[in-house]
């Protein structure tokens, strides 16, 4: 960084943590804990996912496993069938993988260190860092979607983080701003702001504690920050649903292959297009549902769905599953909410 910019950032550190102290947030479930299982658990729910969301789920996974070796000791599918609706689901794949690791690598005990939980699965950089600094106080920076936005801001960063190269030296700014002491609530102050001060699109620098320290602010526009030329191209992807019921209620499922979109989630049978579904069952009445749209991070899924509730004889392949039983069963989000409001 150069030396100007070090100077005239050295409040920085101190500024968070002060502010974090009064306006941030301190009554999070996973906070006010040093325990590595509850604050990774967290961490690992809030990688993709806003904190409203992660609550309820928070606490049924914590009632259900209280403890790492509890969670090491279930089945992959009971832990995707608690995860269903939170979406990305290699998190929950890359959870079970890092409780069976903990329990039988580590003697049950997360390592103590940033680059020790780094080793883990779904630990990356910054995550192992925000659990290292929160339960261990070390002193390391984190560098998730929110903080490089606001410290791109902050330094008026032109580098484009779609290059690796802009990205490592960003990490090296993020560690040079890091302040002496009470790391753990200057981690805590750069996600809160990021969260509710420094949004991406409407930043309210007029809330913001740092915003005399801002070059993005001073320069004029924040929002130019962070710097990203590559653009994602989205898709567009259309499917088919045949929604088979029984009259007692049980819905014919389908699990998904253990690669790719919902891997290892459950569906209803799925089809390319709309004949190849309706060949499948060629004698039933299908009554067409209102379609569904599900934005995923590359591609914008149109679903349609096909429904019988006669009996049918040749059905393809699944399993029979009772509505009352479907909570045991890992159905993605939109699935879930379509069987119960149709
Ligand atoms: N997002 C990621 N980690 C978080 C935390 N500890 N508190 C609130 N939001 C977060």
């Amino acid at each position: 960084m150069p030396e100007a910019l070090i100077a005239d950032l050295a409040d920085f550190g101190k500024t968070v943590v002060a502010w974090q102290r009064r306006h941030g947030r301190n009554t999070l479930p996973w906070q006010n804990t040093r325990d590595p299982y509850r604050v990774w658990l967290s961490e690992v729910m809030l990688q993709q996912t806003q904190v409203v969301t992660v609550l309820g789920y928070y606490e049924r996974f914590l009632a259900r496993w209280p403890k790492v070796t509890d969670l090491a000791a279930a089945s992959l599918d009971e832990v995707l069938a608690q995860w269903a609706g939170l979406g990305y689901y290699s998190r929950a794949r890359n959870l079970h993988a890092c409780a069976r690791a903990v329990a039988e690598l580590h003697g049950g005990e997360f390592p103590r260190t940033a680059a020790g939980l780094q080793t883990l699965p779904g630990i990356g950089r910054s995550t192992a860092a925000a659990i290292a600094a929160f339960c261990f106080g070390e002193r390391v920076a984190i560098l998730d979607g929110n903080v490089k936005r606001v410290l791109s801001r902050v330094l008026a960063f032109r580098g484009d983080l779609a290059s690796s190269v802009a990205e490592k030296k960003l990490w090296d700014h993020a560690t040079a701003l890091l302040p002496e002491r009470d790391v753990d609530r200057y981690t805590q102050g750069l996600m809160d702001l990021g969260a509710t001060v420094c949004s991406a699109r409407s930043p309210n620098c007029l809330l913001c504690p740092v915003q005399p320290l801002c070059h993005g602010q001073q320069e004029g526009d924040p929002t130019r920050y962070p710097v990203k030329t590559r653009k994602l191209k989205r898709g567009r992807r259309e499917n088919w649903w045949l929604w088979l019921e029984k009259s007692g209620g049980q819905v014919l499922l389908q699990q998904r292959p253990a690669t790719g979109v919902w891997a290892g989630l459950w569906t209803l049978p799925m089809f390319d297009d709309e004949a190849s579904a309706r060949a499948a069952l060629p004698a039933a009445s299908l009554e067409t549902l209102p379609r569904i749209q599900h934005a995923l991070t590359h591609f914008d899924w149109v679903l349609h769905t096909l429904r019988t509730t006669g009996a049918a004889t040749d059905t393809p392949a699944g399993t029979w599953v009772a509505r009352e039983n479907l909570a045991d069963y890992a159905l993605p989000a939109p699935l879930k909410k379509l069987i119960e409001e149709s």
